[in-house]
């Protein structure tokens, strides 16, 4: 019945609580893979072709809205305030207003189950038989506790949904529940909402009375959906369980895509993140945030990196920590390598253990390979920046940049006090500590020259009276 020309809307209800979060932040806020909870049935609504979506903030509404709405973008979003929260179909009234001119059908859903996939939400959608002005998702539960069961009547049609705190012993042992999903005909979804009363053991406006109604009007029809879309995240527990899912999800898009993930099970990536093909990612990696990784490239077992992009070619060795950071072509960094906002890698070039780097450019070909710490500095191509180099860029109330010219080689253990220029294919003498800038092509030598003090130790023995 549903063809392209039929408009679909769709309402997300979002005003509750949560309370089983215990929590201080609305439920729909706590973040699932990089992004808010409520944002899963939000896309999926948007993925099954509805528009506008209009979703029922209430409990923290500002907060949920923005949320929302921020990690949404483009999105046909449209928000409804339901100010107290008197049950389920008074939260899809609350939404009548932001349809208003719909006609067709309307998707509702709940802003707490992230697993639903569009094709199921399809699938509830085209399960509305013609003349039937509902359908709404049923699964199967081994523990049903909690949800509404779905009673049928004798001709095999789907009946009424009863709550748990109003069935009988009898309705109780039906293991057949309502997934809170349902596709509605708008014409009949605002009049019997009307018609809705409170006198349930729970004293709430129930949306699940709308099964009942449409039965007598035309048909209700059940649509099974998988049990593992459908569930709900009532509790901490059930998040992290969401999380797993979705990971896993995402792990095995990768993997179809051609990324090898040694370890599915031992990997975490947020919404959004991509990766190349042949590219090998051990385990225990974190791919966070809005980061991207080339074709090509081997992520190292424990590294976390978020908002990081990476080229193709790149090698991360294991426990590298990066944030905001971006690695070119080939580039080679780790293992123990951190990389903090605005480091910016150039093609080929490596960076080794204990290197913290920040705001800064190491250009193309260039090495820092061992405990160096480069903050504000522009380094030029086939640097090679020694063992223990460290640019002093804060002096205790301001920063200032280093700038270190192509092939420059700075000795180990070099002291680089900032502002400071060190002009191409110069050469800093080991240990140094410099203020000055050094001129194109010269050695700078910036500490004490060594002094040798020839039978020093045997004199000593002899003022001591030691025997020979
Ligand atoms: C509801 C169904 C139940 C079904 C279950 C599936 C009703 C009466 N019962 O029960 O049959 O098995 O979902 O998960 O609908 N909300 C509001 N405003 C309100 C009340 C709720 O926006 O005034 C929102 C909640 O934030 C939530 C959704 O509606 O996202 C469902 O509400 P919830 O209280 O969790 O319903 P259940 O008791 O789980
Ligand atoms: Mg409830």
């Amino acid at each position: 019945m549903i063809g392209s020309n039929t408009p679909l809307a769709a309402i997300v209800l979002c005003a509750g609580k949560g309370t089983r979060m215990r929590s201080g932040k609305a439920k729909v806020l706590h973040e699932l893979c990089g992004r808010p909870l409520g944002f899963y049935p939000l896309r999926g609504a948007v993925e099954a072709g509805a528009s506008p979506v209009a979703v029922v903030v209430g409990h923290q509404a500002d907060a949920v809205q923005q949320g929302l709405a921020a990690a949404s973008p483009g999105a046909p979003l449209r928000f409804a305030v339901q100010t107290e929260q008197l049950g389920t179909a008074h939260a899809v009234l609350a939404a009548k207003e932001a349809l208003r001119g719909h006609a067709g059908p309307v998707l509702i859903l709940s802003g707490d189950t992230p697993l639903l996939t569009a094709e199921t939400l399809a699938r509830v959608v085209a399960g509305r038989p013609a003349g039937a002005p509902l359908a709404f998702a049923t699964m199967r539960l081994a523990e049903p506790a909690g949800y509404g069961r779905v009673v049928w009547d004798g001709a095999g049609r789907a009946a009424r949904v009863v709550e748990e705190k109003d069935a009988s012993p009898e309705e109780r042992a039906l293991d057949e529940v309502n997934a809170g999903l349902y596709c509605v005909e708008a014409g009949f979804l605002w009049e019997a909402l009307a018609r809705v009363g409170s006198s349930n053991a729970q004293r709430e406006f129930y949306l699940t009375d709308l099964v009942a109604m449409a039965a007598r009007a035309g048909g209700a029809a059940a649509v099974p959906v998988p049990a593992i879309e459908a569930a709900g995240v009532n509790d901490r527990e059930d998040l992290s369980r969401a999380r797993r899912l979705l990971t896993r999800r995402a792990a095995s898009a990768l993997m179809r895509a051609g990324v090898t993930i040694e370890d599915p099970d031992r990997f975490d990536v947020d919404e959004g993140v991509s990766v190349g093909e042949d590219t090998v990612i051990e385990p225990d990696v974190r791919l966070l945030g809005r980061t991207s990784v080339g074709a090509g490239c081997r992520i190292g077992a424990g590294s976390v990196l978020r908002d990081v992009v990476i080229g193709d070619a790149v090698t991360v060795n294991p426990y590298t920590v990066a944030d905001d950071a971006r690695l070119e072509r080939g580039a080679i960094v780790g293992p123990f390598s951190r990389l903090r906002p605005g480091a910016d890698i150039g093609e080929d070039a490596h960076v080794g253990n204990f290197v913290e780097i920040k705001k800064s450019r190491l250009g193309k070909g260039s090495k820092a390979n061992h405990l160096t710490y480069l903050g504000d500095a522009r380094i030029g191509e086939r640097v090679n920046v020694g063992a223990g180099t460290i640019t002093c860029n804060y002096d205790g109330e301001k920063k200032h940049p280093t700038t270190i010219g192509d092939g420059a080689f700075i000795g180990s253990d070099s002291i680089l006090v900032a502002p400071i220029e060190i002009g191409a294919g110069a050469y800093v003498a080991a240990g140094s500590t410099l203020t000055d800038a050094v001129p194109p092509g010269a050695l700078a030598v910036g500490r004490a020259r060594q002094a040798n003090k020839e039978g020093w130790a045997e004199k000593r023995k002899a003022a001591r009276g030691d025997k020979k």
